[in-house]
């Protein structure tokens, strides 16, 4: 009777795994810049930032680490010649790329600013927007909370309701073709999830689970007593079925992952103005002075605080 056995394994085997991950990466300290590598590309989203190379970033200090940090910043030393390149930045983009997996981020401090637009996020630059962008941690102007986002090719939308989830839909149309690629975005229910506010209280943890039927993703505080143990402290395995309710969730009713989402890079970058943080009626709603462009080119000084202070990614799969 091979085939009832065959199914009465299966009715054991998945409950007990659950959504159960194993660790495949802990990355801390200098090992960020053996996991991940320096795009000095032009920035595909037009800020004023100029992405330097590895040997112009340790000479000018732009990265660095310790034992237990990785640091990323903005040259906040150079006032620009409005006329030549923009102030030099980082963007970097893991070795690997990711299909179903958990990404635990500890983050100590994000950059943070008028004109900063930092972000940390999943996407195939070869082949975007076909196979899919998953924004966890993004924002500008200082103007939290965290926003949350997919971005697609054609024919891909996630419910106005119903969405398990402690976040707020901001908009539902994740093709990037629509909208002026506005993305189907969740704003974080905790106002400390992002810029100044996330930076005062040290940090926290974003962990994001793509598995093939949703994506999930929760936030905790650097002082949440609720942070899960296996967040908390990076071990063998994840159990993301007792993270309770996240902050987004992005169920694949109306979209179909398996056609819209490939197998992706991580990437960590620190843009300035640009087509986000830079539309005109963006900047002026959050109250920064001057025009963006004006503000980043005479206000090097402005820049100390446009830096992210990583303590650990753990990557499950
Ligand atoms: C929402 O998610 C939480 C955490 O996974 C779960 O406990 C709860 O039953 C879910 N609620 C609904 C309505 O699906
Ligand atoms: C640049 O930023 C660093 C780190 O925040 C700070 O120590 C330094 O004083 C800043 N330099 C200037 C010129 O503002």
């Amino acid at each position: 009777m091979k085939f009832p056995l065959s199914l009465a394994l299966v009715s054991i085997v998945v409950p007990a795994l659950g959504a159960t991950y194993s660790q495949t990466d802990v990355i801390t300290g200098p090992e960020f810049l053996k996991n991940f590598a320096l795009e000095d590309i032009v920035d595909p989203t037009n800020g004023r930032v100029k992405y330097v190379n590895l040997a112009t970033a340790q000479q000018d200090g732009l990265v660095s680490s310790t034992s237990t940090t990785f640091t990323m910043r903005v040259d906040n030393t150079t006032v620009l010649d409005p006329n030549g390149p923009g102030r030099n930045s980082i963007r970097i983009k893991s070795i690997n790329t990711y299909t179903t997996h958990v990404v635990v981020a500890n983050i100590n401090h994000m950059p943070q600013g008028c004109a900063t637009w930092p972000a940390f996020w999943e996407v195939d630059e070869a082949d975007w927007p076909n196979q899919g962008e998953i924004d966890i941690v993004e924002g500008v102007n200082d103007q939290e909370p965290n926003m949350y986002s997919l971005h697609t090719g054609p024919s891909c939308t996630m419910p106005s309701t119903d969405r398990n989830q402690t976040g707020t839909v901001l908009s539902t149309d994740c093709s990037a073709a629509d909208n002026s690629n506005a993305g189907c975005g969740v704003g974080s229910s905790d106002s400390n999830s992002y810029g100044p506010a996330f930076n005062l209280m040290g940090g926290g943890w974003y962990a994001t689970e793509r598995a093939e039927s949703f994506i999930k993703v929760w936030f905790w505080e650097r002082n949440d007593d609720s942070v899960p143990v296996d967040v908390a402290n990076p071990g063998n395995t994840v159990n993301t079925d007792k993270w309770g309710t996240p902050d987004a969730y992005f169920p694949d009713t109306s979209c179909n992952f398996g056609t819209h989402f490939g197998s992706l890079n991580m990437i960590f970058d620190i843009t300035l103005c640009g087509d986000f943080a830079g539309n005109p009626a963006v900047y002026e709603k959050s109250g920064c002075p001057s025009t963006c462009v004006d503000f980043v080119n005479k206000n090097p000084s402005a820049f100390s605080e446009a830096y992210w202070e990583l303590a650990s990614l753990s990557i499950y799969q």
